[in-house]
């Protein structure tokens, strides 16, 4: 894992599988911090003007990984801002290695089955996840995206703590100057 120096840190990005409290845990540390909470997925959204969902059906989801990888270079040059990638953003060759200076990478792990079990209570949202086998299809993809994941600098298990907590945790973690650890189930 690379380690980042917290008092440089001018922003953070948040990886980390599908369902694993990206977005919740980056607006509340967000708020924590008086810095800009961007989401990768929402930007997508709105450059598209259309969901995740619907860019995957009409457009497939190559189209989807371009409009992403475009919104991501973008918003990697905000400065005082909290980022949450989406699930797969990640897991391209030289995407982690290549962070811009000052970005403190937050890994969030949650397991296939909680990932699962969170995404179907938010409806229809993930394509990636909406089949009969999510399970088994989340454990797959999550493997893949390991080796990517694991080069956050720092990693917390999403389903220790409530989003207030773990936001909370990153937070002491930037302002003690402990910005490489791991919090991870036993
Ligand atoms: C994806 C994760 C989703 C969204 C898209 C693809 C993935 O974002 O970008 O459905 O490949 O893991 P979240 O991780 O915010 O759910």
């Amino acid at each position: 894992m690379e380690s980042a120096d917290p008092g440089s840190v001018r922003r953070v990005l948040l990886v980390g599988f599908m369902g694993s409290g990206k977005t919740s845990v980056g607006r509340r540390l967000a708020r924590l911090l008086g810095w800009a909470f961007h989401d990768f997925d929402a930007r997508v959204e709105s450059v598209a003007g259309g969901s995740v969902s619907e860019i995957f059906r009409r457009h497939g989801e190559a189209r989807f990984r371009e409009l992403e990888a475009e919104v991501g270079r973008r918003l990697l040059t905000a400065e005082r801002a909290v980022l949450a990638s989406g699930g797969g953003w990640p897991a391209r060759e030289g995407r982690m290695e290549s962070l811009p200076e000052g970005t403190l990478s937050v890994w969030l792990w949650v397991s296939p089955e909680e990932a699962v079990r969170r995404a179907r209570a938010e409806g229809a949202t993930r394509p990636l996840l909406a089949s009969e086998d999510a399970v088994e299809r989340a454990r797959k993809l999550l493997e893949e995206r390991l080796p990517h994941y694991r080069k956050a600098s720092l990693v917390l298990d999403s389903e220790s703590a409530p989003p207030e907590g773990l936001a909370r945790t990153i937070h002491e973690s930037m302002s003690v100057g402990t910005a490489r650890h791991e919090i991870l189930p036993s």
